[in-house]
């Protein structure tokens, strides 16, 4: 069981996103009496095909399609904490990290369809970037991701936007972004699940 899984949502590495995830995981590493355990998933790598809304997983609750995402469904199973880093793509999420979300549905019909108790209350974080100092467009990408973190009986208690980064190293030119970054990460250790 990993304390924390870390979801990588922009296509390129180490960015805006990625920097402030780091901020975030090194500060509750320091702030965490015991070392963490992190796992990962990068969601413009993944060789994921999107959902075919073909009911394969109404009697189950498990997705038909044998793809990567049954690596990513055990790491969210198995982690306590899962922590979503993400740009605004045209007023939303990143397209692959959608595809990645809704591919989830399966998840849904286990607790709405079939009534199955869920897995145990964990807690989430969003943080998100954008080019735009337009809160409305954050407002859109973290209802998506509460609503996906809520069909795993995760609860988003940490919801942050860092508007005004662009170019990959923005994020060197307002630190005080990262003191920000490191602040949520502070309220969120000591917050329960
Ligand atoms: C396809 C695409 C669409 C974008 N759409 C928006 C947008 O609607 N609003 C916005 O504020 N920024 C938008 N941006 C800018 C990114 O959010 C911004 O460059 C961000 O800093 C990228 O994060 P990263 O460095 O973690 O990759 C877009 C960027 C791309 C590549």
């Amino acid at each position: 069981m990993a304390d924390i899984l870390q979801i990588k949502g922009s296509a390129r590495r180490n960015g805006n996103s990625d920097s402030i995830l780091e901020k975030t995981i090194d500060t509750l590493q320091e702030e965490s009496e015991e070392r963490l355990t992190l796992d990962t998933v990068v969601a413009s790598q993944l060789d994921i095909s999107s959902c075919r809304s073909c009911h394969g997983c109404w009697e189950t609750g498990k997705c038909v399609i044998n793809d990567q995402m049954q690596q990513v469904y055990e790491k969210c199973l198995n982690s306590q904490n899962v922590i979503v880093a993400a740009p605004i793509y045209f007023t939303s999420i990143p397209g692959h990290l959608k595809v990645m979300i809704d591919r989830f549905q399966c998840f849904w019909v286990r607790t709405y369809r079939l009534g199955k108790t869920p897995q145990p209350r964990k807690k989430g974080m969003f943080l998100c970037v954008g080019a735009m100092d337009k809160e409305h467009f954050f407002d859109n990408s973290s209802l998506i991701i509460r609503v996906w973190m809520s069909t795993l009986n995760v609860k988003c208690r940490e919801a942050k936007f860092f508007p005004g980064l662009d170019a990959p190293d923005d994020i060197s030119q307002h630190p005080n972004y990262l003191d920000d970054a490191a602040e949520s990460a502070r309220k969120f250790i000591r917050m329960k699940q």
